[in-house]
C-alpha cells in the first residue's frame, strides 16, 4: 500500500512520455480505474482525485461565455477595466477542480456551480444600476476594490491576525475581503501573505479569484458545510438546520457567505441582487434560469453565523 503513490506517479510519468493510452493505474482504495488521459488542467494535479476524469470547467465554460457574463467590465466607465479576464479565472479554478469545484456530479451540476459562484462574484463587484446600458446585470467585475472605504476595517482585538501598521484592510477581490482577520485566514488558505499584502487582491486577478474560490470551497466554521457543499448536494441538513429552514441549494450559499446581511430578513435587495445574477448567468450559459434548483433564496433561513463577524463587512 505504501508504494501506491509511487506507482501512480510512475504510471503518470510513463503516460506523459507515451502519450494517451488506456493504461490502468491502481488507485488508493485498491480498485482498478482508468488513468485519466484527457486534458485535465494542470496535468498531474488530477492524480488521486476522484474527480479526475470528469469534465473540467474549460470543457463547458469557454472564453466567449465569460465575455457574455461580464460584458461591460472593460467599458471605459468600469472601475477595473483591463484587470479581469478568463485566463485568471480558469487558472485559479484549476487549483480547486481536483477538490470538486465545477467537476462534481457531471456537466450540468458543474455549469450550475460555475454560474452560482460567478453569480456571487458578479453581484459583489457590480456597478450596474437601474438604467445602466445593457441592464444592471451586465456590469459584474466592474470593481476590484472598494472605492471609498467608510472605515479602516482593523480589529485590534484579534491576536491571531493583528493589523500591520500602515496597511489597510478595505474590500478587495472577486468576493471582496474585508478586515485584517479575514485577510489573515484567507491568506493562509491560499498561501499568500495577505495580512502584510492585502493589495495583492487588487493587483493580481488570478489571486483575487483564488481567494474567492477558496472561500467558496472552505467551511467557515468547524462542523459547518462550505458553500460548495450546500450547493452540489454534499451536505445533509441536521434537525437544527431544518428547524432553521436551511436546506441545500443556492439560498444556503448566501447564508454561509453573508449570514444575516442577506438572509432571514425576507425578500431584501442585498439577497435578491445575488439571486438575479445567478439566474441571469444560467440563462447566458444556456442552462436556463428555470434550472436554478430548489431553495433558491434564504429569505426565511436563520443564519448559520449570526453577524458582525461574517466574512463580508
Ligand atoms: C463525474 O461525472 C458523472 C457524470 O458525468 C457523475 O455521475 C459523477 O458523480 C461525477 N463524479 C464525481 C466524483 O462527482
Ligand atoms: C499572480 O499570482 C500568481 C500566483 O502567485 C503568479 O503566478 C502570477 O505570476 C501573478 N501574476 C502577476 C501578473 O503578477
Ligand atoms: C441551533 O440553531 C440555533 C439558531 O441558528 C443556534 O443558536 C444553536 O446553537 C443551534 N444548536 C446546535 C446544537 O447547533
Amino acid at each position: 500500500m505504501r508504494s501506491a503513490p509511487l506507482l501512480l506517479a510512475l504510471a503518470l510519468a510513463l503516460l506523459a512520455v507515451a502519450g494517451p493510452s488506456p493504461a490502468m493505474a491502481r488507485r488508493h482504495k485498491g480498485e482498478e480505474e482508468k488513468a485519466c488521459d484527457k486534458g485535465w488542467e494542470g496535468g498531474g494535479e488530477c492524480s488521486g482525485s476522484r474527480f479526475c476524469c470528469n469534465d473540467t470547467i474549460t470543457d463547458y465554460f469557454k472564453v466567449y461565455q465569460f465575455e457574455d457574463l461580464f460584458a461591460k467590465r472593460n467599458d471605459p466607465t468600469a472601475h477595473a477595466a483591463g484587470f479581469w479576464d478568463y485566463k485568471a479565472f480558469i487558472t485559479a479554478a484549476a487549483l480547486f477542480e481536483p477538490r470538486g469545484f465545477g467537476t462534481t456530479g457531471g456537466k450540468e451540476v458543474g455549469m450550475r456551480e460555475v454560474a452560482a459562484f460567478l453569480g456571487h462574484v458578479g453581484a459583489k463587484t457590480s456597478c450596474g444600476y437601474g438604467v445602466a446600458t445593457g441592464g444592471p446585470l451586465a456590469w459584474g467585475l466592474c470593481y476590484n476594490h472598494e472605492m471609498s472605504p467608510s472605515q479602516s476595517y482593523c480589529d485590534n482585538s484579534n491576536e491571531l491576525y493583528p493589523c500591520v501598521e500602515g496597511v489597510e484592510y478595505y474590500g478587495r477581490g472577486a468576493l471582496p475581503v474585508y478586515w485584517n482577520y479575514n485577510y489573515g485566514i484567507i491568506g493562509e488558505g491560499i498561501k499568500q501573505d495577505l495580512l502584510n499584502h492585502p493589495e495583492l487582491l487588487e493587483q493580481n486577478a488570478t489571486l483575487a479569484f483564488e481567494a474567492a474560490i477558496w472561500r467558496w470551497m472552505t467551511p467557515m466554521k468547524r462542523r459547518q458545510p462550505s458553500a460548495h457543499d450546500v450547493f452540489v448536494g454534499n451536505w445533509k441538513p441536521t434537525k437544527n438546520d431544518t428547524l432553521s429552514k436551511r436546506y441545500p441549494g443556492f439560498g444556503a450559499t448566501m447564508n454561509i457567505l453573508y449570514g444575516d446581511l442577506s438572509c432571514g430578513q425576507g425578500s431584501i435587495d442585498s439577497m435578491n441582487v445575488i439571486v438575479s445574477h445567478y439566474r441571469h448567468y444560467l440563462d447566458l450559459m444556456g442552462v436556463g434560469s428555470e434550472n436554478a434548483g430548489d431553495n433558491l433564496d434564504c429569505a426565511d433561513q436563520l443564519p448559520f453565523n449570526p453577524s458582525s463577524k461574517s466574512l463580508d463587512s
